[in-house]
């Protein structure tokens, strides 16, 4: 029988090596080599020894993971092994929280635990009102987001018990629980809206919008398809694996900040344009393309390389993203209760001449989650602000499972890649007067 082991032969010394190839769940997805096993690989004694360079990790693995997969060259995306179709068709955010998090799905008295818990901690400290009241009136809602999720470090001291399993499942209630809010009250705050406060006999999305849209009436009714709508988008943002955010989760965890902080940092990850801000940026493209008939213009001009197509292309992604298909779904539903939103015909116009268009093809570039949930957004009358805003609430519980799972990985510790120095050899230092 084979072996699993790959033979490395050096040929500056002729020496040769044999390292082990070890497996993931399946032997055609996820076989690798230990980075730490070619050190090994030196040419004399002093040799500090072989690494591997491999900027932006384009192909290396981080971590073991059992949260979520994703096979990019067939379109596949499951968290704990269930197809993203069935959770987005069947379940709902909660529940998909609840799996993601603790690699089941709950049963019936579980699940109304979860709720009941996650409902409880749905309410933020005053304070949180004061200094959000301090931010500029047009400060972007993200910017409000990632400095309010920092802040709530200092309201949870007991937060940085983190090898504690149950402070850990305290902050991951908080977590869960009030990004809704603090996402609400970011979008009041630009708005110049007096705060709303959670209404927990409403669904966890049924009670976000009361606390985005709520006006004068004595009780906010969300409208059951929007609810629902936000509740599947919800559900196809809850974990991607080891993405530029959920990167930079385990990183800064890594180093033992409580999850309030490593949070904050995986959000600001998230806020890049090239992240969870492509969305917004999808906006920005499809009204500065202006109409449909305008659009094989607009593809010229990427393929010229002006800038890219956004919404397009994805790092693991060299299929359709099935986000995108379940998205394209949602849309119409949505556009039902909202009308059509007039951008959805120049975003389909654009999806047909890239389908089928050779430096698209060539290149395996898709639709990506972003394309289309900005224009249901939009609809359904958020301001683009409030965009990657929308994607950090329920991409909280795939960042505190992937925080989680790093922690109690007995193989991790604090992130720190290795560089291939680059710079000048040693030099000597020279006083000011004879520097030229
Ligand atoms: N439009 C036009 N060309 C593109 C696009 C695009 N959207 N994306 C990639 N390409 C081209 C690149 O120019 C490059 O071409 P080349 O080989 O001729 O130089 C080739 O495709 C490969 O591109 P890379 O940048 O190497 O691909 P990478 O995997 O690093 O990038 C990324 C992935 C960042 C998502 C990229 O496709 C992109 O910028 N897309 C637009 C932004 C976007 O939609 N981001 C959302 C991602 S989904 C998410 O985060 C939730």
């Amino acid at each position: 029988m084979a072996k699993d082991t790959i033979t490395i032969v050096d040929n500056r010394t002729g020496r040769s090596y044999e390292l082990p190839i070890f497996y993931g769940t399946y032997r055609t997805y996820g076989a690798a080599i230990k980075g730490a096993d070619l050190r090994q690989i030196k040419v004399s004694e002093e040799d500090f020894g072989l690494m591997s360079y491999d900027p932006a990790f384009m192909n290396t693995a981080s971590c073991k993971s059992a949260i979520t997969f994703i096979d990019g060259e067939r379109g596949i995306l499951r968290y704990r092994g269930y197809p993203i179709e069935e959770l987005a068709e069947k379940g709902n955010y909660l529940e998909t929280a609840y799996l993601v998090l603790y690699g089941k799905l709950p049963v019936k008295s579980e699940l109304e635990r979860w709720v009941h818990d996650i409902t409880f901690h749905t309410i933020v400290h005053e304070n949180i009102k004061k200094f959000m009241d301090g931010f500029h009136h047009d400060a972007h809602a993200m910017g409000l987001f990632v400095s309010t999720v920092a802040a709530l470090s200092t309201f949870y001291p007991d937060a940085s018990n983190i090898f504690d399993p149950e402070s850990r499942k305290i902050q991951t209630h908080r977590l869960i629980g009030k990004m809704p809010t603090l996402a609400a009250f970011a979008y009041r705050h630009s708005q110049g809206l007096p705060y709303a406060y959670p209404d927990n006999d409403l669904s966890y999305t049924g009670n976000f919008l009361n606390m985005l849209f709520k006006m004068a009436e004595l009780r906010y009714k969300p409208n059951p398809i929007l609810e629902r709508a936000l509740d599947i988008l919800f559900i196809l943002h809850a974990d991607h694996e080891q993405n530029c955010s959920a990167n930079a989760m385990r990183a800064v965890g890594s180093s033992h900040v409580d999850p309030y902080c490593a949070v904050a940092a995986a959000s600001g990850a998230l806020y890049g344009p090239l992240h969870g801000g492509a969305n917004e940026q999808v906006l920005r493209m499809l009204k500065e393309i202006g109409s449909k008939e305008k659009v094989p213009e607009f593809v010229k001009t990427v393929k010229g390389g002006e800038g890219r197509l956004i919404g397009f292309g994805h790092r693991v992604y060299k299929n359709y993203d099935p986000r995108a298909k379940i998205i394209k779904k949602v849309a119409n539903q949505v556009f039902e209760v909202t009308g059509r939103n007039p951008l959805l015909d120049i975003a389909l116009e654009l999806e047909r001449i890239a389908l089928v268009d050779d430096y698209f093809i060539k290149r395996k570039l898709y639709p990506n989650v972003d394309f289309y949930s900005g224009i249901i957004y939009q609809a359904m009358g958020f301001p683009v602000e409030m965009f990657p805003v929308l994607f950090a609430i329920p991409r909280t519980s795939g960042w505190v499972a992937q925080w989680e799972e790093m922690l109690l990985d007995q193989e991790q510790k604090i992130s720190r890649p290795r560089q291939v120095y680059t710079g000048s050899d040693v030099r000597e230092y020279v006083q000011m007067e004879l520097r030229s």
